[in-house]
């Protein structure tokens, strides 16, 4: 039996946030429903976070309400707070996750808070998703470099990744933020956070600026991780790390995951439909 690998889709999140002309409505609800005919178990649909700071995700429920569910698929949405929790559930999303950095500097670029408070604020998150049974996704930004800090250690990675396991999510997404990551440092951090938690509690989530962001998903593989993070088309960046280019795009890490002979359930024909769609929004 092939190893089987989870792709979780989030080219309708990542990929759209930081576009700069507004998306329509009805073009994102298209994206989502191409996608959720190519297998994926996940796919992070929007995210519940303020208009004011990310314009392009002002339609979240929208988005929610005017998508076609497909049974097995999980549909996911980040929330910053409370309020964004309690919209995200209202919309009827089937999973959350929320976002700290390992780096001061990002934390306080990206949600206006230290570590310490972004972590306060997401605790009501978590207990109301225990009383919901909802599902707890955690990210950690900028997991070797940060846009306005420089290097990253494993040891800051690891302390956030601890406390956001400990509060009671089910999986860390390691978020290479800036596409800086190298094969070189992705082993050195993996190699430190497996003496802390199991790797299978991991996800990785490369930005592919610099081109290695398969590189440091074979990396990942060597070490066991299992779920991987990807934008259909390539699409995304975040508004809040300048010069960050897209997540790694799906279709290419479905092809190299078929090489090396691990099982995804994707229909890469399907996929490369919704990544034309995807890519033609970004153009026009
Ligand atoms: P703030 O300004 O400190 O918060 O922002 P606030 O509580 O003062 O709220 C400001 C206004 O926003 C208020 O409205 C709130 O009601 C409203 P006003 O009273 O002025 O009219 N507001 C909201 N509206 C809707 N939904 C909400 C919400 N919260 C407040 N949930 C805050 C703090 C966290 C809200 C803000 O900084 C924020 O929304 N940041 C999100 C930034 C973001 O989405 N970044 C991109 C995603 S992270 C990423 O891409 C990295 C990742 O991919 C992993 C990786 O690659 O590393 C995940
Ligand atoms: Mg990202």
């Amino acid at each position: 039996m092939p190893d089987h690998v989870r792709i979780f889709e989030v080219g309708p999140r990542d990929g759209l946030q930081n576009q700069e002309r507004i998306i329509s409505t009805q073009d994102k609800i298209k994206l989502v429903d191409l996608l959720s005919d190519c297998g994926l178990s996940h796919i992070e649909t929007t995210s519940f976070v303020s208009p004011k700071w990310v314009p392009q995700m002002a339609d979240a429920a929208a988005v929610m309400k005017g998508i076609s569910r497909r049974k097995g698929t999980k549909y996911a949405a980040l929330t910053p707070n409370l309020k964004g929790y309690n919209a995200a559930i209202d919309a009827g999303v089937d999973e959350v996750a929320i976002f700290a950095s390992a780096s001061e500097g990002f934390s306080q670029k990206n949600i206006n808070c230290s570590i310490d408070e972004s972590i306060i604020r997401f605790e009501p998150i978590i207990q109301q998703a225990k009383i919901d049974k909802c599902n707890v996704r955690g990210y950690v930004s900028c997991i070797t470099d940060c846009p306005y800090d420089g290097s990253v250690t494993p040891e800051q990675v690891i302390k956030v990744a601890l406390r956001l396991l400990d509060m009671g999510c089910y999986e860390i997404s390691l978020g290479d933020t800036i596409g800086a990551a190298t094969p070189e440092k992705t082993r050195a951090l993996l190699s430190s956070m497996s003496n802390y938690m199991p790797v299978e509690v991991l996800a990785g989530h490369f930005h592919d600026t610099n081109d290695r962001a398969l590189e440091n998903i074979q990396v990942c593989l060597e070490f066991g991780v299992r779920t991987f993070d990807s934008a259909v088309g390539g699409l995304g960046g975040c508004p809040y790390a300048e010069g960050a280019k897209g997540n790694v795009d799906t279709v290419s890490v479905a092809k190299l995951l078929r090489e090396m002979n691990f099982e995804t359930g994707l229909d890469i024909d399907k996929l490369e439909k919704a990544s034309a769609f995807a890519r033609s929004l970004s153009e026009n």
